[in-house]
């Protein structure tokens, strides 16, 4: 087991109505606010009114930025951070899902930097303050809510990439499983593939932790047993909250405790479709989670067996892999390219792009070669 520092300072608030503590709780940090939304579904769900009735009630000033689009992109984030600087804001409000959260997070180191948030992905910048982000959590699905990870696009470079400071964890984050009733099934079924990709990840990341082994077990249980049910009762609060919950723990660090890293070479594999073609970041996952088995499964027997083992009753490394697969196909989430409708065609502006952006994970390595192959086991 290697040497670990446990810090996680987001104070999550969990269950039905915590919303009603944002005003509050948002009062101790400053009376300018930043409100960051998507396009649309938190005035259709009424929870943009239930916010602004909360920012109201201790006298807020409120200045909005909307219209982030998923899979989020760095033009939104320098002009909503441009805004923000220009109305001296002390604080951001996010409400939504993994691509408002993340945008936040990275509005709010860009707003005292005077810089392009790309600047801090291109390795150019390092982030020395930030301002306060209070996330209200619409989606299960990425673990932003705990984390101090954020993931944005380029589109102009066509680069899809992650990155991480400590400032970025969000202050508080309230997570009511009722405000995710809205996610469409499609979302919902993306939520649980990527949560379980989160879980997996961790797992074949470097390092010998055996307890946390267990932990990704019980998380990826979890959403096994719940996420079809969730998938025919959207409304379901207990089944929400299961998946919402499972959905935090997959990545608040709880899972690498031990471990020298995570593994994220199928989310670099991910992170290329969605580039390219816009896909929900789920769907990607479903997709290149079977076929980067495939590829890389005699480097891992031992990994995958055990896993096998925990997950699905078997020894066997192919079955793993297949049980794997069923339960994304169960989840209605695609397991091949052409369900996305990409065809042969599409193939190498998949390798071209693997290549430009050197996919690749940290501990198991693929090479160039590999790329081709790669693409085979997704078609
Ligand atoms: O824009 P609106 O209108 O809000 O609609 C969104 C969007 O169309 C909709 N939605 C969200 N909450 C809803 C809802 N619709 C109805 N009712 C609700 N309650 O759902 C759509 C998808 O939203 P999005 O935020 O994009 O989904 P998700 O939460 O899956 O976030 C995906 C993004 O997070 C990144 C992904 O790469 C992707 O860009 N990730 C972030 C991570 C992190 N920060 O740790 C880790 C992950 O691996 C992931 O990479
Ligand atoms: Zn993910």
């Amino acid at each position: 087991m290697e040497n670990f520092i446990v810090h996680n300072p987001t104070v999550l608030h969990f269950g039905r109505d915590v919303v009603n503590e944002l005003g509050n709780t948002v009062a101790k940090y400053g009376k300018r606010v930043l409100l960051v939304y998507g396009k649309g579904s938190v005035k259709q769900t009424g929870l943009y009114q239930q916010i602004l009735q909360q920012l109201t009630k201790v006298k807020a000033e409120v200045y909005e930025y909307s219209g982030i689009k998923p899979n989020p992109v760095v033009e939104d984030v320098d002009a909503a951070a441009a805004l923000g600087r220009a109305k001296a804001i002390d604080v951001i409000v996010a409400v939504g899902g993994g691509s408002v959260i993340d945008s936040a997070k990275v509005i709010s180191i860009t707003i005292p930097a005077y810089q392009s948030a790309w600047d801090f992905f291109a390795q150019k910048a390092k982030p020395t303050s930030a301002i306060p982000v209070m996330a209200v959590l619409t989606l299960a699905a990425t673990g932003t809510e705990m984390n101090p990870f954020a993931v944005l696009q380029n589109v102009r470079s066509k680069n899809k990439q992650g990155f991480g400071n400590p400032l970025m964890y969000p202050r508080h984050s309230f997570l009511d499983p009722s405000n995710t009733f809205s996610v469409p099934k499609n979302y919902t079924a993306y939520g649980v593939v990527d949560l379980i990709a989160h879980a997996l990840e961790s797992y074949f990341g470097k390092g010998d932790a055996s307890l946390s082994d267990k932990i990704v077990f019980s998380v990826i249980k979890e959403a096994m047993e719940y996420g079809p049910d969730l998938l025919k009762n959207l409304r379901d609060y207990d089944l929400r909250a299961r998946i919402m919950y499972a959905a935090t723990l997959a990545l608040n660090g709880i899972t690498i405790n031990g471990r020298v890293s995570g593994e994220w070479g199928v989310h670099s594999i991910g992170h290329v479709i969605s580039v390219l073609y816009d896909t929900p970041h789920g769907a990607t996952l479903s997709i290149a989670y079977p076929a980067w088995l495939k590829l890389v499964k005699d480097q891992i027997p031992e990994r995958i067996q055990l896993l096998g083992k925990n997950l699905f009753n078997t020894d066997s490394i192919d079955k793993t892999i297949e049980k794997l697969e069923a339960l994304f196909k169960k989840l209605e989430s695609p397991v091949r390219l052409k369900e996305i409708k990409l065809t042969t065609n599409h193939h190498q502006q998949i390798i071209d792009q693997m290549i430009k952006s050197k996919v690749n994970g940290a501990n198991i390595r693929l090479t160039e070669e590999d790329y081709p192959r790669l693409v085979s086991f997704m078609a």
